[in-house]
């Protein structure tokens, strides 16, 4: 009995400490370890006597638990080098944790967000399916809503490696790479320097919005062109001036009209043969047999 009232009364002088001195608080709670084996020691933080969870775990500081990755870096940096499947959690993501395809080389983690194998997958999909993503670990769009998410937590750069029809590889690789929300349609606002061997003409659709061949969001009047690419992409107005429907068909490039509304297209029909192109450097035209896209 006697004891009992000691202890309430303990904590009464407590409290009443923490409204007069916090300062001193903190380093009285200190001599007090917080009990978890990812919680920071110092109870100071923000003048309030509580144990924090470190970095990458979180709950009540006495009970931390890892959060999930947010990217495939994350994984990397983790000590995981293995290309393979890992499930990821980007800051602000509403849904569940999901798993993306991560690649462990030139210096990093990527998230895999778009991969072309084979024809299996078509990519003349709607703006739902856009959204949401489709295909499967040969053929894939992760969707745009993840891009969305993923690119928007930190600084991301933008990489394509692509095997081109003879088996020759080439890349491109951007510095800066960020997918606005589908309140702006999912607006490229961000595209940084590019270094590499391919692709040089993706600049063009920094600022634009995403179009599919039920939004169509380009700027080309004359035609829709996620429908004469068949594809969805921040299809640009590229030579939509100079090219009107009747000439345009979505693979052939004829010296009287151009039919690209947009270049470095690489959700295009997939088909060694008629396959929407990639330029290179010498807006030589190289076909597309893998292009996978991803993000550091
Ligand atoms: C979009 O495409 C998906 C998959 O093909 C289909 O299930 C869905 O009904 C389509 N939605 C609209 C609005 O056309
Ligand atoms: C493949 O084609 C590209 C572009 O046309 C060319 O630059 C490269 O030298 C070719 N590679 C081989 C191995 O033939
Ligand atoms: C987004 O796309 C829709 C449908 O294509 C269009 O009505 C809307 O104006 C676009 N939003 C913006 C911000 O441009």
């Amino acid at each position: 009995m006697e004891r009992k009232k000691f202890v309430q009364l303990f904590h009464l002088a407590l409290i009443l400490i923490d409204m007069t001195d916090a300062g001193k608080l903190c380093d009285f709670a200190a001599k007090f370890p917080c009990k978890g084996s990812h919680c920071l020691p110092s109870p100071c933080k923000n003048e309030v006597r509580q144990c924090y969870c470190n970095e990458g775990y979180e709950g009540d500081g006495e009970t931390c638990v890892s959060l999930p990755y947010k990217d495939c870096q994350d994984v990397y940096d983790a000590g995981h080098r293995q290309d393979g499947v890992y499930t990821i959690m980007p800051t602000g993501w509403p849904g569940l944790p999901f798993d993306v395809s991560c690649k462990m080389e030139n210096g990093g983690g990527w998230t895999v967000f778009q991969r072309r194998t084979d024809g299996s997958t078509s990519f003349f999909q709607n703006w739902t399916a856009y959204k949401d993503g489709f295909g499967d670990s040969r053929n894939l769009w992760l969707g745009n809503e993840k891009l969305h998410y993923l690119t928007n937590q930190r600084n991301y750069k933008l990489r394509f490696d692509i095997t081109t029809s003879n088996g020759s590889a080439m890349y491109a690789e951007y510095q800066e790479f960020q997918i606005d929300s589908e309140s702006s349609n999912y607006t490229m606002n961000k595209l940084g320097i590019r270094s590499g061997t391919t692709g040089y003409q993706l600049f063009r659709s920094k600022g634009e919005q995403f179009s599919t061949h039920d939004r169509d969001n380009d700027a080309c009047g004359n035609f829709n062109c996620a429908e004469k690419h068949k594809s969805g992409w921040w299809h640009s107005n590229t030579w939509c001036s100079k090219c009107y429907d009747y000439y345009c068909d979505h693979f052939k490039l004829r010296s009287s009209c151009h039919t690209l509304c947009t270049m470095d297209n690489l959700n295009g029909v997939y088909n060694g043969a008629n396959g929407e192109m990639i330029f290179s450097r010498s807006d030589e035209r190289v076909r597309t047999y893998c292009s996978p896209s991803s993000l550091r």
